[in-house]
């Protein structure tokens, strides 16, 4: 026979083991919605590709939608939800995504067309996430399996953006640490800041550079002056003006390739966060690499998007398919 006090232990670590499990094992597959909404991929694509192809800056904004549902209580759609009130402010309402993040109506649309077709399945948390991979593909990136099966929670809280979103004043030591919080190495975070190739920045995100570098009433001297001066014209000082935007990568900044990393290179990053990178031996050696291998930089990137789309996702029989991507399920 065994003691109680063996039995309890045994039941312990059992049960230990099992939770880890259920940590560790994200439950994601490819091809979830085969059965259940064949065309769901489908769908999403074509509302993806209109929208591209009415504005391009579309995709940007979908991959930096899915990066900060993922980065803030996981993939789980919390950015998608609109406050309840304004003393109950959601993510979007954070300064860190309002008035930046952009692509909510596209989502919109998405999960208009899924609920149509098949209501009550597909997830507002997949919908991203699709979304992410189709605006990466269509942009000049490349195609990769999305894994699916991701269910969306009921709770967005806006202080909770400030603690789990890097900032752009980031150093490279802050940088690797807030990555390493979610799961990812430090190579894996340089790979991830390569998707700065497309899309646009607000002038409020970097003016600090441009005028009076942590109080030396001259620009961040990292910074190539004909860049700083090209972006003292579009970003006037003192200006606090939402609706002024530059391209984040100048050349093609509605194509997905390494010249954010070339731009690196010619200190031409846009953020503190973007030059940083070339200020640590083991991260300028990956911008070099990254710069020097288009090919090879699409395939890791592909491979962190995965990664990044299973960080704390709520599978099986939690959470909820919202019927609305914007408000939780009565
Ligand atoms: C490494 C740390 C990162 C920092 C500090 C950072 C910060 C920022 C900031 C400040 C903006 C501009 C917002 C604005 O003022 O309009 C921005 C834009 C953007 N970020 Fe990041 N980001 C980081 C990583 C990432 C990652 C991992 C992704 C996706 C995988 C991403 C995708 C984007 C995209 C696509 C845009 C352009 C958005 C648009 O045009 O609408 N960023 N980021
Ligand atoms: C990129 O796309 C935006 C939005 O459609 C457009 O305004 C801009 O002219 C494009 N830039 C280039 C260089 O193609
Ligand atoms: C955010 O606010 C909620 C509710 O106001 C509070 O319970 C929670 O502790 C706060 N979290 C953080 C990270 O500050
Ligand atoms: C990095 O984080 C530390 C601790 O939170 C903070 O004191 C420091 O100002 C940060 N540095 C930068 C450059 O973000
Ligand atoms: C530059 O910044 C420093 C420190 O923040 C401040 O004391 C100084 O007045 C600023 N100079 C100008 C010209 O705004």
């Amino acid at each position: 026979m065994m003691s109680s006090k063996k039995l309890t232990q045994v039941c312990v670590t059992f049960w230990v083991v099992l939770l880890f499990c259920q940590g560790v094992q994200s439950h994601l597959e490819v091809g979830f919605y085969r059965n259940s909404c064949r065309r769901a991929e489908t769908i999403v694509r074509g509302v993806v590709r209109k929208a591209i192809h009415r504005d391009r800056g579309a995709a940007a904004g979908l991959i930096r939608l899915h990066f900060h549902d993922c980065f803030v209580r996981g993939c789980e759609g919390s950015v998608l939800l609109d406050s309840t009130s304004s003393s109950k402010k959601a993510e979007k309402d954070s300064r860190a995504n309002n008035p930046s993040l952009r692509g909510f109506e596209i989502i919109d649309a998405a999960k208009t067309r899924l609920e149509a077709k098949c209501r009550g399945v597909v997830s507002c948390a997949d919908i991203l996430a699709f979304a992410a991979r189709d605006s990466f593909d269509l942009s000049g990136g490349i195609y990769y399996d999305v894994l699916a099966g991701r269910r969306d929670g009921r709770v967005s809280l806006e202080n909770e953006t400030y603690s789990n979103l890097p900032p752009p004043t980031f150093n490279v030591y802050n940088l690797t640490r807030r990555f390493s919080e979610k799961g990812f190495t430090q190579e894996e975070m340089v790979t991830l800041s390569g998707a700065h190739t497309i899309g646009n920045s607000h002038c409020t995100s970097f003016t600090d550079r441009l005028y009076n570098f942590s109080g030396t009433n001259s620009p961040d001297p990292s910074l190539d002056p004909k860049y700083a001066a090209s972006l003292r014209k579009s970003c006037p000082k003192g200006s606090k003006d939402l609706n002024l935007e530059v391209p984040m990568e100048a050349r093609t900044p509605n194509i997905s390739d390494v010249n954010y990393y070339k731009d690196i290179l010619a200190h031409r990053g846009l953020f503190s966060s973007d030059q940083a990178l070339l200020t640590n031996p083991a991260t300028a050696r990956e911008v070099k690499s990254n710069a020097m291998s288009s090919s090879g930089w699409k395939k890791k990137f592909a491979a962190a998007m995965v990664k990044m789309g299973q960080i704390e996702v709520l599978t099986g029989k939690t959470g909820e398919i919202r019927a609305n991507c914007r408000v939780v399920n009565s």
